[in-house]
C-alpha cells in the first residue's frame, strides 16, 4: 500500500525491516542500548558487530525514551541505523503516546541531518513493550505524514510491519488518513 504526502510517500509491506534497500532504518531500541530480542535483535544479528561497538563507544549513557540515536548500518544494505527508544505502554497514562511520537520525530530529523531520502520504519513499541498496534500505528502514521507535508528531504518512509496483523492495523490507519 503507498500513499502520497506532499512530494514523498508513506508505504506499507509486510516483511523484514534488515534486508530494505533504503538509506537508513530505524530500530526498536531500549534505554541502554543494549541490544535485544525482536526487531533490536535481528538489526544486531545482520548488522554484524560493529554498530553494538559503536553504540558503547559514542553513547555510553544509553538515549532517553522518546529520543534516538545515529549508528552506521555495518553489513546492512543501507548507510545508517537511528536507534530509536519507544515508551513502554502502562495504560495511556504515562505520556506514552507523546514518548512515541517524539521517538518517530527523531528519527525523521536523524534522516534530514544525514540526508536520507528514503527511511524504514519497524513498529516501534508494539512488541515487547506492548503498546496497542491500532493506537501505535495512528501515532507512526500521523508523525510521518506530518513531517512530509513539509519536508523536501525525504522522498519515502516505508513501514516494514513483521506480521499479518500489525499490517492490517496500519493499512486501516493509512486509509482512514486518505479522506
Ligand atoms: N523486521 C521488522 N519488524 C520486526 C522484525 C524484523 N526483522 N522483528 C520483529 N519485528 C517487529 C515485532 O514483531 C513488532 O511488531 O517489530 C515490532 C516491535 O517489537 P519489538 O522488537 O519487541 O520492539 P519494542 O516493542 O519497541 O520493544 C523494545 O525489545 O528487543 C527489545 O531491545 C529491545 O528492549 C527493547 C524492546
Amino acid at each position: 500500500m503507498i500513499v502520497q504526502f506532499g512530494s514523498a510517500r508513506i508505504e506499507l509491506v509486510l516483511g523484514d525491516i534488515t534486508v530494505q534497500q533504503v538509506d537508513a532504518i530505524a530500530n526498536a531500541a531500549n534505554a541502554q542500548l543494549a541490544g535485544g530480542g525482536g526487531v533490536d535483535g535481528a538489526i544486531h544479528l545482520a548488522a554484524g558487530p560493529k554498530i553494538m561497538e559503536e553504540l558503547q563507544r559514542r553513547y555510553p549513557d544509553g538515549c532517553p525514551t522518546g529520543s534516538a540515536v545515529v549508528t552506521s548500518g555495518g553489513n546492512l544494505p543501507s548507510r545508517y541505523v537511528f536507534h530509536a527508544v519507544g515508551p513502554i505502554w502502562q495504560g495511556g497514562g504515562k505520556k506514552e503516546s507523546g514518548l512515541l511520537e517524539a521517538a518517530y520525530q527523531a528519527c525523521l530529523s536523524l534522516a534530514e541531518k544525514h540526508t536520507c531520502r528514503t527511511l524504514a520504519f519497524p513498529s516501534i513499541s508494539t512488541g515487547v513493550y506492548r503498546y496497542p498496534v491500532d493506537l501505535a500505528a495512528e501515532v507512526a502514521l500521523r508523525t510521518v505524514a506530518v513531517k512530509l507535508e513539509t519536508s523536501d528531504q525525504l522522498d519515502l518512509v516505508r513501514f516494514v510491519l513483521f506480521d499479518q496483523g500489525t499490517f492490517g492495523s496500519y493499512a486501516r490507519v493509512l486509509e482512514t488518513m486518505l479522506v
